[in-house]
């Protein structure tokens, strides 16, 4: 099927889509190379086509989503590319979309942004019975990325991602609503969570933080805009893509993620779990876009004994280890450890809610309290030497892999 790649109102190029397989089989002309999505070309500015349908691809429900493969059971269908059509490849996080040829689509009469959606394929994803036996397929859930299940909402006329928690604990919910109230009192800019209840069970809710003008280009977008030289570090080279794009501010933001998941043990900041944001109209670099998805952290999938031994902690994007991944900040000056002191009281008051009582038990509350209290006193430590070492080392990781629950 012959379809115009448009951004916003930009026509970036004419490709075709096999129909059956969802890939793209053949670009036919590119015209606007600069509306392009971001790391598609190859060095010499051509547009790949192996980078473009990863790119595709990438836009679809992974398949290692939470109770994927019952939704596509239910809806008929054996890949999550298939849906992508089905919506236009339309977003709540990029202004990307397909344009069937020959079609008088207009990108202000159907963007997510300003029009409204169905809510059939996230209530298939959420086993919930659709209010209707004909099926609409428009609906940015089928291209939602992540690994837990989620679903946008529309509540009082602003756009919120609804996403789960996994078994046994169901604790990422309530992880996002901690990391929310230590970046409140650190001051570093964040995508404000809360938990709601749905059939008595927690789901973390977060507003849209993009608009019908912005998009997020995630990090991993970004570091496939220039190859990486073997001597140079992850962090380096992500830090280098991003000042040759020109966007500002990245060590400053990278010093306060790091920080953030050292002291939460963040165990899944893979390069989509962070971004930045541009503007989508005039292109312009805004900056990292405020910390999202902190939820896999704080022993979520340990019991409370592993959570209080500290160990086998996962560590993303850059090393392998936080405390490797520590040495890369620049600066832990800003840090205000007097804004910390209620951890104790902050926690408890979060895991303490007759929702999370369900699952979070008050051994597991201590464990969690007496874990994040002690990172605080390493990390005050550690910020009195502290002496940046960005060099690559063994404890670099190369591979780029979400957590699956
Ligand atoms: N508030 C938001 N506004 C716009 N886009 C968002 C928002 N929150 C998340 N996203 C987008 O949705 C994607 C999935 O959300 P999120 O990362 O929270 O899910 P997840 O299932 O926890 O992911 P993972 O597999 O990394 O655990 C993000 O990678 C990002 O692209
Ligand atoms: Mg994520």
């Amino acid at each position: 099927m012959k379809c115009t790649l448009m951004h916003r109102t930009v026509s970036a190029a004419e490709i075709d889509i096999d129909s059956d397989s969802g890939f793209i089989s053949k670009i036919l002309k590119v015209s606007a190379p600069e509306h392009l999505p971001v790391g598609v070309a190859d060095p010499k500015g051509n547009l790949s086509r192996a980078a473009l349908n990863q790119w595709w691809t990438d836009r679809a429900i992974p398949a290692s989503r939470s109770g994927l493969r019952d939704a596509l059971d239910i809806l008929g269908i054996v890949d999550s590319k298939q849906l992508l059509m089905r919506c236009y490849g339309l977003s709540l996080s990029d202004q990307y979309w397909i344009k069937p040829d020959g079609s008088d689509l207009l990108w202000e009469k159907i963007n997510f942004f300003n029009n409204s959606f169905s809510e059939d394929i996230g209530d298939i994803l959420f086993e919930t019975k659709p209010k209707s036996s004909i099926l609409d397929f428009n609906s940015p859930d089928s291209t939602s990325d992540g690994n837990l299940k989620k679903r946008w909402k529309i509540i009082n006329g602003k756009r919120y991602l609804i996403k789960d928690g996994s078994d046994p604990f169901f604790q990422q919910p309530f992880n996002e609503v901690i990391a929310s109230e230590i970046m409140d009192r650190l001051r570093i800019a964040h995508i404000p969570y809360t938990v709601t209840s749905i059939d008595g069970k927690p789901y973390s809710l977060c507003e849209d933080f993009i608009t019908s003008k912005t998009e997020l280009i995630p990090a991993w977008r970004i570091i496939q805009t220039k190859k990486k030289r073997n001597e140079t570090s992850t962090w380096q080279h992500f830090v280098d893509c991003c000042t040759e794009l020109g966007i500002p501010g990245t060590v400053e933001f990278l010093d306060r993620m790091i920080v953030l998941d050292y002291l939460i043990a963040n165990e899944d900041r893979h390069y989509n779990n962070f971004g930045a944001l541009r503007n989508a109209e005039t292109l312009e670099w805004l900056g990292m876009a405020p910390i999202y998805d902190s939820g896999s952290s704080l022993g979520y999938n340990k019991v409370a004994r592993r959570i209080a031994a500290g160990d086998d902690i996962i560590c993303k994007p850059f090393k392998k280890h936080h405390e490797e991944q520590l040495k890369l900040a620049w600066d832990l000056s800003w840090i205000d450890y007097d804004r910390l002191s209620d951890v104790r009281e902050m926690i408890t008051g979060i895991l303490s809610s007759e929702i999370a009582a369900e699952t979070i038990d008050e051994n597991r509350i201590e464990a969690i309290i007496q874990f994040v209290e002690a990172r605080i006193r390493t990390l005050q430590q550690i910020t009195h030497a502290h002496h940046s070492d960005r060099s690559a080392s063994d404890d670099d990781l190369t591979e780029n892999i979400a957590a699956a629950y």
